[in-house]
């Protein structure tokens, strides 16, 4: 069965079963610059796990775009993948265990038609905060799957970052027939036996910073299905480059090869299409964050066509197959091919010049070390040319190989750690953000982004519109498309206007509508194909009317005093402000 398959049966599925479909959200997350990519299906859903009313009901399926770059370095064994997309259907405080266990069996089952031998499950199996879940083993049992298939294990909880909704979880795994590793061979072991398919987690809490467990106003069910983990085990393949998604790129590099290597291959045609559906909605290289994981992806992508000896010049016919691939999944990219491919090879040419570079910076230290009489290249050498020029250890290795000298790879590699330790810390504290706000002062800021909005467009024009928000529960950041540098008098009267109307004390109201209603009415939207049929929407007056999830305030009163602390360039065409409520 191919992925796409799989993808319609699922939706098919839950939508029998009473689930509406909702559209995949963006890979990045949308006004929420502090989180880097949507890691998960829950993630554009948290407001409405927490109680939120969601515009299209209690049940709800989708398939998610991810991307997860913990792995990265991973990536080009046989099961590593950057981007991936997850099904997942959702409860909001609607069926909880049973019902969604046995959903999940049937699907499974009848659907994907896995014999039922082939499952095995794992269930929660208790910590000091909360007992060992019985209750979703027996419902196992009671479903089809025998006791001597059903494992307890303690980690069976998700979360998303540190804090935010969360709860046990059961897991479901296909039994490859391998043979067990050892006696205690289980589905946590990574033998490769078991392989995990899917996640179903009971989201009934909300853990707080300081640890402790609060119950969220409902029980929600979220689950995740790895599709392209799925699409390979039905159809008995080894690794996800063996299924139809890879098939083409992976061949094509194969007749384009000079050097003969799985292992790039494989991190070619992943990064190839990782960044293709990056910048597809919207990503672009850069050195900050999300724009720095994609010049990762196209930087070691180029390297690794370097050693595999394939000519550059190729990229651009492998970016426009991999597209005609790609498309029947996701449509949306036959209109952004052109754009796509020109940040692609902009980017190569820009790395090209790169690794020149390199190559120069290398030639110097390799005369300081003739002049001073050694024969080893510093790690911390060898670490700069990585990452200040993007070189490879592994070329640095061959070039001093080729003129006679040792390197220090063992310095390398405890930099290397050092400096990666720093950026996952870095990626997990931008997580925890970008899920806890939610607080009253967010709240707030919420309104005060679409106040702010709305005075702008008045002062500088209807050309403004939101590129971004950040919010704490001490300030607001708005990112917003404007060509320069806002004058004295614009920032205060922008100021003068936002002030104006929270003493007016207007009504903030909440709407649904169909989406085209909301177009019609002029409201403002970042992502306007992310969303289903039916929107939500907010009313200031006839000040502001904006498609939006929430939370905001009841009155406009509420908001305190406005004040711009700061007006900056945050990239080509698109300002940034940072604002205070007092
Ligand atoms: N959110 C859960 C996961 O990502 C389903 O595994």
């Amino acid at each position: 069965m191919k992925a796409i398959e799989i993808r319609n049966k699922y939706l098919n599925y839950f939508k029998n079963h009473g689930h509406k479909v909702i559209p995949s959200a963006p890979l990045i997350p949308e006004n929420d610059p502090s989180v880097l990519f949507n890691t998960a299906g829950m993630q554009p859903l948290v407001p409405y796990l927490l109680g939120e009313k969601h515009p299209e009901g209690t049940r709800l399926t989708d398939y998610q775009k991810c991307i997860r770059t913990n792995d990265i370095d991973e990536v080009g064994d046989n099961r590593h993948l950057t981007f991936f997309e997850m099904l997942g259907n959702w409860s909001l405080g609607d069926y909880f265990k049973e019902e969604s266990i046995k959903m999940s069996f049937e699907f499974l089952t009848k659907e994907l038609q896995i014999p039922a031998e082939k499952l095995s499950v794992t269930c929660f199996g208790g910590n000091e905060l909360l007992p060992k879940d019985e209750q979703t083993a027996k419902i196992w049992e009671n479903t089809g799957i025998p006791r001597e298939r059903i494992y307890f294990l303690n980690d069976n909880w998700w979360i998303a970052g540190e804090t935010g909704p969360c709860g046990t979880d059961t897991e479901m795994f296909l039994d490859t027939g391998k043979p067990k590793c050892c006696n205690e061979c289980n589905p946590d072991c990574d033998c490769g036996k078991y392989v995990e398919i899917w996640n179903n987690v009971f989201m009934e809490f909300f853990k707080n910073a300081d640890g402790t467990l609060t119950n969220l106003k409902q029980k929600n069910v979220d689950t995740g299905l790895g599709l392209e983990r799925v699409a390979m085990l039905l159809q008995g393949k080894e690794t996800p480059y063996d299924i139809e998604i890879f098939v083409p790129v992976m061949e094509k590099l194969s007749k384009l090869q000079k050097v003969d290597e799985i292992h790039s291959r494989r991190i070619i045609a992943e990064h190839l299409r990782s960044s293709i559906m990056i910048i597809s909605d919207g990503g672009r290289p850069s050195n900050l964050d999300r724009g720095y994981v994609l010049r990762r992806l196209i930087r070691r992508m180029i390297r690794h066509m370097n050693k595999l000896q394939i000519n550059l010049d190729e990229l651009g016919n492998l970016i426009d197959l991999d597209i005609n691939v790609l498309r029947e999944m996701y449509p949306e990219l036959s209109a952004k091919k052109e754009t796509i491919k020109s940040v692609i090879l902009e980017e190569k040419d820009k790395f090209v010049k790169t690794l020149t570079h390199g190559e120069r910076e290398f030639a110097k230290e390799l005369n300081k070390i003739k002049n001073s009489g050694k024969d080893i290249l510093e790690g911390k050498v060898v670490f700069k040319l990585y990452d200040t020029y993007g070189f490879p250890p592994e070329v640095t290795k061959d070039l001093a190989v080729e003129n006679g000298i040792k390197i220090d790879l063992d310095e390398f590699k405890k930099l290397y750690k050092e400096h990666q330790e720093k950026s996952r810390q870095g990626s997990s504290q931008k997580f925890k953000g970008g899920l806890a706000s939610t607080g009253e002062m967010e709240t707030k800021y919420h309104t005060a982004t679409h106040l702010l909005n709305a005075a702008l467009k008045q002062v500088l024009g209807s050309h403004v519109h939101q590129r971004g928000s950040n919010i704490t529960d001490e300030r607001m950041r708005f990112d917003f498309s404007h060509d320069s540098k806002m004058t004295d008098e614009e920032k205060n009267k922008t100021e003068e206007l936002v002030n104006k109307w929270i003493k007016e004390g207007i009504k903030v109201e909440h709407l649904e509508m169909r989406k085209e209603e909301a177009v019609n009415m002029g409201a403002e939207a970042m992502f306007i194909e992310k969303y289903g049929d039916i929107v939500s929407v907010y009313k200031i007056g006839d000040i502001s009317l904006e498609i939006c999830g929430g939370p905001h305030v009841e009155n406009t009163n509420e908001l305190g005093h406005f004040k711009i602390k700061k007006e900056e360039s945050s990239s080509s065409g698109v300002r940034r402000i940072k604002a205070i409520l007092q």
